[in-house]
């Protein structure tokens, strides 16, 4: 686990430029340093802050639009400001399940969230939680962040959304952060391919397995996705049905976060998904996890 400081933004008038954007609009502020061997590579998006729309869940049962096969799927979609990163008191040394999480966070809707070890107790890779940063970087695996409360040109409020390899220097005015693996939607695109975390065919992106992503739509609203899924009964999709399924959803960027028997939503205090922690058939139960997708009521 890496504990430590954020080091001082270095391409603030970089970021500056791109802040000047108040459109849904994805701007690539690739290929721009190097630091220890990793390049960055992120997208920058700010939104309107959208007063107009709250939080909407619900099921959707289909089969995927690349192979045929069928889906089980939790989708919660809100506005930016609803969206948190959330980590339970004690931190990563603490596994809890989603809904004890999302009851000491208030959370009206919950998925778990980044990738983690159960010994010793740890999280992995970036993790920021209302502007507290838990530990970083982790620059070549993907990231969602979120900074609130920009100002656009017109005086409007608005958040960024920024998503991508991240080293320090990009990640330190950031409000929120997780680590995923896989980029699974860039530009309104699949892009599981282009991933620097594996081959397009390594067994990681190919496994039938419950997944969890997280996204941004057209409309510059976030949308997480629970798919349900058995690992060890390889049932559930692969990566490239995950990355289908979002395009169908109106998501233009999306990354993939921890799934398998961690996978679960819940809404309004109950599980809202079918989640199978030991990765069997039975029980349906919740695996005690570090990290959460959060969304607030209002
Ligand atoms: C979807 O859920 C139903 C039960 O509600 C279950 O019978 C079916 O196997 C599930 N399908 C998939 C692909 O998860
Ligand atoms: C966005 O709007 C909501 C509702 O008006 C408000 O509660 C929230 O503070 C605003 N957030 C920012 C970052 O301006
Ligand atoms: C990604 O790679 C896989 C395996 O090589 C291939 O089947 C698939 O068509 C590719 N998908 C896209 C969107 O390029
Ligand atoms: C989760 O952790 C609690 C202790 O904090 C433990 O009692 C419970 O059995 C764990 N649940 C699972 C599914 O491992």
């Amino acid at each position: 686990m890496l504990l430590g400081r954020l080091l001082p933004r270095r391409q603030a008038a970089l970021l500056a430029a791109i802040l000047g954007i108040c459109l849904i609009k994805a701007v690539t502020a690739g290929d721009i340093l190097v630091q220890d061997g990793f390049t960055s590579d992120f997208d920058v998006i700010n939104v309107h802050n959208d007063s107009s729309f709250g939080l909407t869940v619900h099921h959707r049962h289909g089969v995927f639009a690349n192979t045929g096969r069928s889906y089980n799927a939790s989708i919660a979609v809100a506005p930016a400001h609803l969206f948190h990163i959330g980590i339970g008191p004690n931190g990563c040394e603490h596994h809890r399940t989603v809904s004890e999480q999302a009851k000491l966070l208030t959370c009206e809707y919950a998925t778990n969230a980044g990738f983690f070890d159960f010994t010793p107790p740890a999280c992995e890779g970036n993790l920021i939680t209302d502007g507290v940063s838990i530990q970083h970087p982790c620059p070549n695996q993907v990231n969602f962040g979120r900074k609130l409360g920009m100002t656009c040109p017109d005086s409007t409020q608005g958040d960024r959304i920024v998503i991508g390899y991240m080293q320090e220097a990009d990640i330190a005015d950031l409000t929120e952060l997780i680590t995923g693996r896989g980029w699974l939607i860039r530009h309104g695109q699949a892009y599981t391919n282009q991933s620097r975390e594996f081959t397009p065919t390594d067994s990681f992106v190919s496994e039938k397995a419950p997944r969890t992503a997280l996204g941004l739509t057209k409309d510059g609203a976030i949308l997480s996705l629970v798919v349900d899924g058995i690992e060890e009964e390889l049932v559930g999709p692969d990566l490239h049905e995950m990355a289908s399924l979002l395009l169908e959803l109106d998501v233009v960027q999306a990354i993939n976060l921890d799934g398998g028997g961690s996978s679960t939503a819940v809404y309004q205090g109950h599980v809202f998904n079918m989640p199978h922690c030991l990765d069997t058939t039975e029980p349906i139960c919740e695996r005690n996890v570090t990290s959460v997708v959060c969304f607030w009521k209002s």
